[in-house]
């Protein structure tokens, strides 16, 4: 079977030709369906108390930040035009107790870094803080734990008063969202109650709506000190194998008065943020989460992989699922290095 043999003897009559369409670079260009710009990005930070900055080692490139560290960071996440933050706590040990009470303390990492940040640049900056109890609490849980005939188990009604008061002191602090990660069940109505009866109206809610008990939050627990002491997530975040549940999920949070949701993580769920995004006309955010990144990395420095182009067609794939906003610690380094 040479191809000689099987030349055409006419041309081939074929009037449907896609390539047409990918002929050149100004072309294709002009004919992307999907996009990124920095607006579509919410950086994550890891706030300590005291000074300096330490890296992560799970993480290479992202630091655990003092308040001073911070600013300067945050300036240089705003000049490469990425103007939502998203700040997470990290309280040592001796802070921790078992109703997880530091997540109210005024002057914690998080309050403090919300007040600095928009002493320093105003409503340029658009605020989210994570609400969850895990980084608080002794036994590393996103709840309060009850002992029961079962045997130790969340506590949901009890875990909602200690989160309201967290969302309560990030508003108070001047946040312009609160993001509840913790998956308890009536958790945005009671925010939203909570925030509204004490005047911050005008606080939104970014709901984890969706978010999946998955091994790719390994590195995040490390930076965040935050993996449980013991047992698993696994009831109250929810099962890998399902998706109806997520579209439930995030109907009762769009009923309870979320402002925006969240599928998280992004790669292995792709598919949920494309079932979700006909089902909502809120926002839909993305959190590229910490496993997926460090993977990335990871397969860039063993060379396997080059990480401009993979990361631009991680990021783009994305928000081609449907999500309007991505949260992803490659934003700044993508950015800066011209990769999208
Ligand atoms: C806290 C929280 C987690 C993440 C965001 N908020 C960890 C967890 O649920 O155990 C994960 C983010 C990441 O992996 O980058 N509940
Ligand atoms: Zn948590």
């Amino acid at each position: 079977k040479n191809p000689e043999s099987l030349a055409l003897e006419a041309p081939l009559e074929l009037a449907l030709r896609p390539r047409r369409l990918r002929s050149g670079a100004a072309l294709r260009e002009s004919v992307a369906e999907t996009y990124l710009r920095p607006d579509h990005f919410i950086a994550p930070f890891f706030l300590m108390a005291g000074q300096g900055q330490e890296p992560i080692a799970a993480l290479p490139g992202v630091q655990r930040y003092g308040l001073e560290a911070f600013l300067r960071a945050a300036e240089g996440t705003l000049k490469l035009g990425v103007r939502s933050l998203l700040l997470f706590g990290v309280l040592p040990e001796e802070a921790k107790d078992p109703l997880g009470r530091s997540s109210a303390d005024p002057l914690g990492p998080v309050p403090r870094a919300i007040r600095e940040v928009r002493r320093a640049f105003g409503n340029e900056v658009v605020i989210y803080t994570d609400v969850c109890l895990c980084a608080h609490t002794s036994h590393g849980h996103c709840g309060l734990l009850k002992e029961t005939p079962r045997g130790l188990m969340i506590d949901n009604d009890r875990s909602l008063p200690q989160l309201a008061a967290m969302a309560l002191t990030h508003a108070e602090a001047g946040a312009d969202f609160v993001a509840p990660s913790d998956m308890m069940d009536g958790r945005v109505g009671y925010l939203r109650r909570a925030l509204d009866q004490a005047g911050f109206t005008e606080v939104g809610i970014l709901s984890y709506a969706v978010k999946y008990a998955s091994a790719f939050y390994g590195p995040f627990r490390e930076a965040a000190k935050s993996a449980p002491s013991f047992g698993d997530r696994a009831s109250y975040q929810m099962d890998p194998r399902n998706a109806r549940e997520a579209l439930r999920e995030a109907a009762l949070d769009e009923a309870e008065g979320a402002d925006m949701l969240m599928v998280k993580p992004a790669l292995a769920y792709l598919d949920i943020l494309a079932r979700l995004r006909p089902q909502t006309r809120l926002p839909l955010v993305a959190y590229n989460v910490s496993g997926e990144y460090a993977m990335l990395k990871a397969a860039a420095r063993a060379g396997a992989l080059d990480e401009a182009r993979a990361v631009r067609e991680t990021l783009l794939a994305i928000r081609r699922a449907g999500a309007d906003l991505i949260i992803s610690y490659h934003a700044q380094e993508a950015l800066a290095q011209g990769w999208i």
